[in-house]
This record gives C-alpha cells, structure tokens and sequence, in this order.
C-alpha cells in the first residue's frame, strides 16, 4: 500500500526521500513522487509507475533544498495517473501534503472548497484534504500566540474528515517543517543526528537512525528544525517516548540472492529459532511467553479460542486450530478478520480472541480486535512488527522476532506464525492433559524444527527443475489433509499471488466432490503425502487423480513408499512430530512457486496489484 518518507534536516532532502522511497517499494504501489521545499516555493515531481521511473524526473529539478516529503501511491480513489501521484499541492500553491487511507467525506468537503474558490487537478480525496488545510490556513490566523498557523491549520482540517489517514504536510511559508498526523495508518518519526524523518515503515528511515517514536491514533508531530513536538487532535501535548529499532539495515536488504523471496525462504531456519529463543520453561517440558498479561489461572478458565487474520496468516490460524484442539482439546473457531468484524457472531462467554498479522497494520484485522474488544474480549496479538498498531491495541501477545519480511509472499513470517502456534497449543497442553514426559518430548521436536527446515531446503534444485516443467500450466490444484490441508490453502495462494496461475486449495478427500471435474492432462495437483494413518486415503486420491490423466507431484516423508508411476514428481521432507509438520511441509510448496514464477519472469518481490500490508478496507 502506499508509503511515507519525510526529512528535515541538513542534507540535500531528495537523496533521502529517493532512497526511502526505494525501500518502500516493496509494499506495493503503482506510482511515486516527491515535493521539496527550496526558495519558499513547493517544488513537486511526481509520475505513474515504478521509482526508477521518478529519478529523471528528480534529476530534471536539481533539488537542493533540506526539507521534503515522498510518496509511493496506491490506487483508491482515481486512476494511476501522474496527477493522482502524491505529493498534492494545493490550488494556492501553499501547502503539498502525501497521504495514506482513505478521506471517506471527501466528495462533500471537495463541493465546499469547490464553493470556495478552490480548484482541483487530481481525482484524488488527498489533494481535497490539502486544500482543506490551505482553507483553513487562509480563513483566519490559527491558534493563539506561541502556536504555529501551519499546525493549527492541519489540525482544524483533520477534525473535519472522515476516515483514515497517515499525512505530512509542508507549507512553503514554513521553511524546515514538517506536520504529520495519523489514524489507522502507521507512521513513525525518526529521531537522527541534527535531523528527522518520518516513514510509513521503519525500512524507509533505518539507514539513518534507529531511534523512533511511533505515532498514536490521533496524534500529530510537529518538526521544527532542531525540534519535534507531539500533540493530540485536541491540543493536548503528547510527551514522547523514543524506542530503538532492534533490527539493522543488512535485515532490509536482499544481500546475495535474487528476490528478498528467496532471502527469506532460506532464512527461516534462523527466523525459526528466534522465535522461539528463551520462550521454553527452564525444565523443557512447556513454553513460556513474557507478553501475554494473562495469568495461567485465568488461561484455565478460557472454554475456546477465536482466531481471526487475512491471507497467509489465517491459513496460520487453521494450521493453530489443528493443533489446539489435537493437543490441548480446546475448542478452537477460526475466522476472516474481514468477515467477524461485520459478522456480528455470537461468542462464548469465556472466549479468549487472538489475531495473527505480520505486519500488524492490517486494517481488517485491526477492526476485528477493535470488535472484540468492544464486545469486552481480552484480544491478543500474534504480530512481526514491534510497536505496531495492532502490538499497541492488543491486551497482550507475542511478537515472532524474524526481522523484517519484504517479499510480499509472506514466507519465514508464516512459519513463524505456525511456530507460535505450535507454542500456544503446547502451554495450553500441558496446563490441561500433557503430561511432563510429552511436553518435553514436544520441546524437543519444536527445538529441531531449524534443522528439519534446513534439510527441506536441500531439495531446493530439484524442485528449480520441477517447476522448469511445471512453469507452462495454467491451472494447479493443491490438496492436503489434516494439519496440511490450510498448507494446500496457503500453497495455492503463494503460486497465484507472485505466478499468476490458477490455483485452489482443497481438503485431499473433498476433491471427489467437485474439484474433480477440472482434473484433465491440463491440470496438476500437488498432494501433501506424510506418513501417517491417512497416507493409504491420500494415496487413494491420487489414484483417482491419476485415472483422470492429471499429472501429480507427491510432497512425501523421507522413505514413504507410493505406488511406482503414480507420481510424476516427488519432493521428499525430513520425518518429524505432528507439531512440526506444517512448518517443514511449508518449504517445498514455498520454493516451488517462487521457482515457477521465476521461470515465468514473474517481478517476485513486487507481484501485480498486491501490496505487503493492506491498510484499506
Ligand atoms: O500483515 P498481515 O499478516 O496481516 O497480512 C495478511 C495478508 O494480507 C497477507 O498474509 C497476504 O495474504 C500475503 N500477501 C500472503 O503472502
């Protein structure tokens, strides 16, 4: 979605902002642009397309000046144009303001200011906010002595919208300045050397501090040169709280490899014991978590579980119903954060709500614990991203400590995901049936996950040669069972999120019951096959497969046996405990679309229409 970056200090601004906006880029968007303030005037380039796109342009205005804003736009309202880029400057040449979210009453705001004399270049609900501000500034002198016009004036604008936003604004009257202000959309100030910055994402302002404060809901921030203040929307000062970022700049870079996919692919078996470091009991028998703020008296007390997420992290909410209700025996209900938040469910009084989100900036996922927590429901949070909305709102949670993910398929976060809920299931277990014995058998297993993970990633150049003859196919079905059937959900939606093929997750046993008809030499399907009770019944299923002429390729244990010929191709993975499984059957279906789509000259990192946190409705 769209991204943020803003500096003041003593640097050439655009340098900044370009290379911030680089690192944006991975969030996905369709166009970008920058305004730098020089010689008190607004000076604005901005075009559809890709960043590269923007550096001649940059060029073609020599900035020089200290203070600037950039933006990577997404689309919402109007079409990817380059006068719908961000920054808007308002029709008085006043005022360039970059925003994320959506201004809900923009069209009644925009035939006010239209009333008023002001004009319009974009169709965006953006460039209506900007002038909204320039109304305000120029209606009457804002605020009273010691407070700054440009400030109050921003203010006034925000208590007349609807929505969301995460803005900055420049006003050329204020040389060296910079307000921002958020709602429902992530920004944060950076706190540098004799400089500022503000960014959607921590990726955008690392390279130069790691100092930052994150803005609330409500808040804005006033940079000044050498200063900074934070206030509410009704004039209350906010004192703030500097944190550290714990990640470095190398975390946010491909390095070596190909696509930030394929980084973060291999780098799960890492990913996985960071996760899980120091989160096990000194005895080994269960795990513990420091954030939660739930007692384990009152955690007895809980009679279910609701988990609700998007995308790949719901099919982790599945993959942790699994294991709940296996292992601990607690009814576990998993829902779209997107549908429980206008769902209206009825739920069990003693429920305990948890949300999953990597990047905790979700806006479905943020309203359905906004929901239950309305509804009076401790909500927890399983989330990537220290200091994110989502960690800030929640009750409690856990933070999965993998670094940052860039590659928009989410990879090593979904594996982490599972790894958290392997972890829940267990400390629930074993306040409940587990006995010491198992759960330190359990410890045990979960500790090999890394090494099982690097073992699955050996099988790395044969699935490259498997996908070379499964690149051309226009359709693919993925069918699992158990544990693995949300891993056939979340294999089907990495191959059509980055390929752009056709794919659909299924219940292996549930394909006889329409799935079936689309089977044809056409059509291939990828069966997770672990060993286990239900390795004949999954064999049976290729077997009707296999009578239809669809090619198969077979996701087996190490040593399982299947029936000569049935499979096209096999890809094996390590033997491992059922807690463990999910994670290590996760590798091959990652490496085989990252392999497909690289073979069909996919953009990996930055697939079509998709962007890495969706912060729209
Ligand atoms: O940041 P979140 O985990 O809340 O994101 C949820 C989904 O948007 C995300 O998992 C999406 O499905 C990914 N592109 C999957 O690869």
């Amino acid at each position: 979605m769209c991204g943020i970056v803003g500096y003041v200090g003593k640097q050439k601004a655009a340098a900044i902002i370009l290379d911030g906006l680089k690192r944006l880029e991975y969030r996905g968007y369709d166009s970008a642009g920058m305004c730098v303030l020089q010689g008190g005037r607004l000076d604005v380039a901005k075009k559809a397309g890709r960043v590269e796109d923007l550096v001649e342009e940059i060029a073609r205005h020599r900035f020089s000046g200290t203070t600037g804003i950039g933006h990577t736009r997404w689309a919402t309202h109007g079409g990817v144009t380059d006068a719908n880029a961000h920054p808007h400057v308002s029709s008085d040449g006043r005022f360039a303001l970059i925003h994320n979210g959506v201004i809900e009453n923009y069209a009644q705001i925009k035939t006010f200011l239209a009333g008023n004399g002001y004009g319009f270049k974009s169709e965006t609900d953006s460039e209506v906010l900007c002038n909204l501000i320039a109304y305000h500034y120029a209606k009457e002198p804002a605020g009273g002595e010691g407070t700054s016009c440009f400030l109050e004036s921003v203010r006034k604008a925000l208590g007349h919208v609807e929505g969301t936003y995460g803005i900055a604004v420049l006003c050329a009257d204020s040389p060296g300045e910079i307000v921002a202000a958020r709602k429902a959309s992530p920004l944060l100030l950076g706190v540098g050397d004799g400089e500022y910055l503000l960014a959607s994402d921590a990726s955008a302002l690392i390279s130069r501090t790691k100092n930052v404060v994150y803005l609330k809901d409500g808040e804005l921030v006033h940079v000044t040169p050498g200063a900074f203040s934070i206030s509410t929307l009704d004039q209350a000062d906010v004192s703030p709280v500097v944190d550290r970022i714990t990640w470095s700049i190398t975390d946010a870079e491909k390095g070596a490899h190909a696509h930030f996919m394929e980084k973060e692919i291999f780098e799960q078996p890492l990913a996985l014991e960071n996760t899980m470091r120091g989160r096990f009991s000194e005895d080994g028998s269960t795990a513990v978590f420091g954030g939660l703020n739930v007692t384990a008296a009152e955690l007895r007390q809980i009679d279910r579980f609701l988990f609700c997420a998007c995308g790949t992290a719901w099919h982790a909410c599945l993959v942790t119903e699994h294991l709940i209700e296996r292992f601990a025996r607690v009814p576990v209900e998993v829902d779209y954060a997107s549908e429980f938040r206008y769902r209206n469910t009825p739920l069990h009084p003693n429920t305990l709500f948890w949300v999953i989100s990597q990047s905790g900036e979700t806006i479905d996922t943020l309203a359905a614990l906004r929901e239950a927590k309305r509804k009076g429901y401790r909500a927890l949070a399983i989330n990537n991203v220290v200091g994110s909305t989502l960690a800030r709102e929640a009750d409690g949670g856990i933070y999965q400590h993998v670094g940052p993910e860039i590659g928009v398929a989410s990879t090593k976060a979904f594996t982490s995901q599972l790894m958290v809920g392997a972890m829940i299931a267990l400390y629930v277990a074993r306040m409940r049936d587990m006995s010491f014995s198992d759960g330190v058998s359990y410890v045990t297993a979960l500790k090999r996950a890394p090494d099982l993970v690097r073992k699955a990633l050996e099988q790395a150049p044969h699935i490259k040669a498997i996908a070379k003859r499964f690149a051309p196919y226009n359709d693919m079905l993925f069918l699992g069972r158990l544990s693995l059937f949300p891993l056939a959900l979340e294999g089907a939606l990495k191959l059509k999120e980055i390929s752009y093929i056709h794919a659909e997750g299924y219940p292996a046993a549930e394909m006889k019951h329409g799935p079936i008809a689309l089977i044809s030499e056409k059509c291939p399907s990828v069966f997770f096959a672990p060993s286990g009770e239900i390795f004949n019944k999954i064999v049976s299923s290729m077997q009707e497969i296999k009578a239809r002429q669809g090619p198969i390729i077979a996701i087996v244990t190490e040593g399982s046996e299947l029936p000569p010929g049935l499979a096209d191709e096999v890809i094996t993975f390590p033997e491992c405990h059922e807690a463990v499984l999910p994670i290590v059957a996760a590798i091959p279906v990652q490496l085989l679309s990252y392999y497909i789509a690289v073979e069909r000259g996919c953009d990996v990192d930055k697939p079509r229409n998709l962007a890495k946190s969706v912060t729209v409705e």
